[in-house]
This record gives C-alpha cells, sequence and structure tokens, in this order.
C-alpha cells in the first residue's frame, strides 16, 4: 500500500508553503484534486492522485519518496531551472523530476550543493532565520589584508545593505588562500566581502553547509545520496 500525506502538506513540501498559506489556498478553492477542487485541508493523499494548483502539478513526495543529494557542482552550471544560456546543474542529475537546488551559488562557484525534493527541510536551511555555518575555500587576487579578521568578526556594512554581516571566522591559509565561515546567505556575499578589503575573489569552493562536508573524494560533477545523519541535520 502506498503511504499518504495530507493535502495542506504536499504544497508545503512542492512550494515551501508554510502550512497556514497552504491551508489558506486550498479553502479558497485553487487546488484540485483528480479533477475536482478540493477544499479539505486534512485530505489524505497518495503518489496516484492528480493534484493540480494554478495549472502546474504537485508531486506527492510521502516520507519515503523524498530524496536528498550532495552534489559537487562545477563551475559554470547554473542553480536555476531555466537558463537558455548555461548548463543547469540539476540535468547533472540521472533523475532530477521534482528536484531542486538548496540555495544557490554563482555560476563560478564550485562545491557543496544540496538537492531534494523536501520543501520545509529547504527552507529550515536557507531561511534568514537560520544561521547555519558555510565555510567557503576562498583564492584570492591579492594577499589577505592584516585587518579582514577582525573586519569579518565584527561584521562589515557592505554596499547597498543596512545592517552589517554576522561575525564571521577567517582562517588564513597562505597569503591569498583563506577559509571564511559565514552564517548568512546574502547575495555574492563572499565575493563582496572581500571587495570591501580591497581584494578580489578569483577562485571560489564551498566546502560544508551545517555539518554536511563535501566529499573529500567528489570530482566536479558527482553526486551521491545524503545519509539519513546528514539529512537529520537540519
Ligand atoms: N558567496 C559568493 O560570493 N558567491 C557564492 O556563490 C556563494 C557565496
Amino acid at each position: 500500500m502506498n503511504s499518504t500525506i495530507r493535502l495542506d502538506k504536499c504544497l508545503t513540501i512542492n512550494y515551501g508553503f508554510s502550512r497556514k498559506e497552504a491551508g489558506t489556498i486550498i479553502r479558497k478553492g485553487r487546488v484540485t484534486v483528480n479533477g475536482s477542487v478540493c477544499k479539505d485541508v486534512a485530505l489524505k493523499v497518495s503518489p496516484e492522485d492528480f493534484i493540480e494548483f494554478e495549472g502546474g502539478q504537485l508531486d506527492v513526495v510521502t516520507e519515503k519518496t523524498k530524496r536528498y543529494f550532495m552534489i559537487y557542482k562545477p563551475k559554470g552550471c547554473v542553480c536555476s531551472n531555466d537558463d537558455p544560456q548555461n548548463p543547469i546543474v540539476l540535468s547533472l542529475l540521472e533523475e532530477s523530476s521534482g528536484l531542486f537546488c538548496v540555495g544557490r551559488l554563482d555560476l563560478d562557484t564550485e562545491g557543496l550543493l544540496l538537492i531534494t525534493d523536501d520543501g520545509a527541510w529547504s527552507h529550515r536551511i536557507t531561511s534568514p532565520k537560520k544561521s547555519h555555518p558555510k565555510t567557503y575555500e576562498v583564492w584570492l587576487a591579492d594577499d589577505c589584508s592584516a585587518d579582514a579578521e577582525k573586519l569579518f568578526a565584527e561584521g562589515v556594512l557592505l554596499r547597498g545593505e543596512k545592517t552589517p554581516t554576522r561575525p564571521a571566522v577567517l582562517k588564513i591559509l597562505e597569503p591569498r588562500h583563506v577559509l571564511l565561515t559565514i552564517t548568512e546567505g546574502r547575495y555574492h556575499q563572499v565575493k563582496r566581502m572581500f571587495a570591501f578589503t580591497g581584494n578580489r575573489v578569483v577562485g571560489l569552493k564551498r566546502l560544508s553547509v551545517g555539518n554536511i562536508t563535501l566529499d573529500k573524494d567528489m570530482q566536479p560533477g558527482e553526486y551521491r545520496k545524503l545519509t539519513p545523519e546528514e539529512c537529520a541535520e537540519f
């Protein structure tokens, strides 16, 4: 027998809505189940049901069928689903239906990217309210400035921002090769933090998100399922 989930949870998983938002959408009659409008938020649905919201079909992702991966995102591919110019990271997976990237890495950034079909799990990682550490290996155009460690620990006010960055930890491996751990995900954050110090990032690789670390021997484009322990991290 197939497992089932509530209709509101199905909407939450597919779109990342909160349970409350999903309930409102369903009660307004915007969701159909097997061709008929359904306003019952608690209706149990299974992967055999055909569910539509605003013309799009929803995957019924039950606890048993949720998928979680780490991929070594290569440079030169994008995290979005519709880029006519660049290869899409999801196309590196054998079967990517219903999957999406957890957050974004820039086109020229490589390294750890999490992929799932679990909207709530993804939200717990990317929500600005959370502060999971993310560590990046950074290669710089010039020697890292002497005050960068202190500046980043205190937080810097990036151009166009209203609040300083949260305290970040800088570890200098070599003058132009460093590790930076941040707990937010602002737009181009690492590049902009080094630009603040007058430097330029010439290479960027994400090594970890929370306690999930990119496998040492993994090559660009390779991926694997996360272990239950890694999934339980968030
Ligand atoms: N910071 C950046 O500048 N780019 C990324 O891709 C990730 C973090």
